[in-house]
């Protein structure tokens, strides 16, 4: 092997086993090989937010557990790419990583859909339960088809209502314009309200709901909050109708060209964030929701009566979508 040809870290095992660094010292030394760089796409902000914290975390873990080899890049905010440009560019190998919304990955298995029906899981630890399952598993494992390799799950939490006028009863949606990630299921379920639904990107849905494009919009605390959504509507209504999780995705081009003790400790540091950042991102929902109240916004709670009356108005979305999904898969969601 010549000496150009020699990245870091073999120069240092190769010192290590001449028990002295000379090598790394020596001034002929001069060609150490670039680091991967792994360019890691998202559309949320930075920090504050269960997602954006996850991959900064990442990305500094990394950094400095394998300085010199890897060098992770966070672009947050939707800077590269929004959700449905990212999983095109990766195909293309524009980009290595990403953490894009379940509710955008139903273009690839229909069985993706299984998230987005409301009122089944009954919260992000009922989640978790089912995507360490079979069917989770099996989730992740779908899109190797597509030359995507699914690394695993981040979470966000549930979902909340919120319009430019107070929404307590299911009735009180009806007739207005609600911004919805691409997700037919979430369609249908806008629909069900005798509402009607605009996709739209993350990025474009201050700007829509600030001009009246849109009246409403359903997301979590985080995202409300980050994105300051709450300082452009009546108030947002606190329905937990549904859950909004991540998959963290890479090309498995990029994945395969990976030397192996590289990838083994790429994954490893990725197992080690997601369980620390999953374990706390309710708690960071919890806290968005608080600063909403404190800086002004407006949050309803639902009684019982009024709470019953939106999971009875929504639940014939389950049946639209059942062959789609596959009624063993919305079993082990909901028994999870
Ligand atoms: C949305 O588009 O509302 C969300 O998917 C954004 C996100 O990544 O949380």
């Amino acid at each position: 092997m010549i000496l150009s040809q020699l990245n870091r870290r073999n120069l240092l095992k190769l010192g290590a086993a001449a028990g002295t660094t000379s090598l790394l010292s020596a001034p002929f030394v001069i060609a150490q090989s670039a680091p991967i760089t792994i360019r890691l796409s998202h559309v949320v902000s930075a920090s504050g937010h269960p997602k954006g914290d996850a991959a900064a975390l990442f990305a500094e873990r990394v950094n400095s557990q394998l300085e010199g080899q890897v060098k992770v890049e966070v672009f947050p905010s939707s800077q590269l790419y929004n959700d449905d440009q990212v999983l095109e560019a990766m195909i293309l190998g524009n980009v290595e990583m990403a953490a894009p919304s379940l509710s955008k990955l139903e273009q690839f298995t229909l069985q993706f859909r299984v998230f987005d029906l409301p009122f089944l899981f009954s919260g992000i630890d009922a989640v978790d339960r089912f995507q360490q399952g079979e069917s989770g598993r099996g989730l992740l494992q779908s899109l190797d088809a597509y030359g995507l390799q699914g690394l695993g799950y981040w979470h966000n939490g549930m979902k909340q209502f919120s319009a430019n006028r107070p929404l307590l009863m299911p009735e009180d949606a009806a007739g207005l314009l609600f911004r919805i990630q691409s997700s037919d299921v979430l369609q249908a379920m806008i629909e069900q309200l005798g509402a009607s639904a605009q996709k739209m990107a993350f990025a474009e849905v201050y700007g829509a709901l600030q001009t009246g494009v849109v009246d409403g919009q359903e997301n979590t605390w985080s995202n409300i909050y980050t994105k300051r959504f709450f300082e452009v509507q009546d108030g947002a209504s606190e329905t937990n109708h549904g859950i909004l999780d991540y998959i963290v995705i890479a090309s498995a081009d990029f994945m395969a060209s990976l030397p192996d003790d590289i990838r083994d400790e790429l994954m490893r540091i990725f197992h080690e964030v997601t369980e620390e950042r999953n374990a706390l991102s309710t708690a960071i929902n919890l806290e968005n929701r608080q600063k909403i109240i404190d800086e002004g916004g407006v949050v309803r709670e639902l009684n019982d009566m009024q709470r019953n009356a939106w999971v009875e108005a929504l639940r014939p979305v389950w049946d639209r979508f059942s062959d789609d999904i596959g009624a063993d898969v919305i079993d082990a969601a909901f028994n999870a």
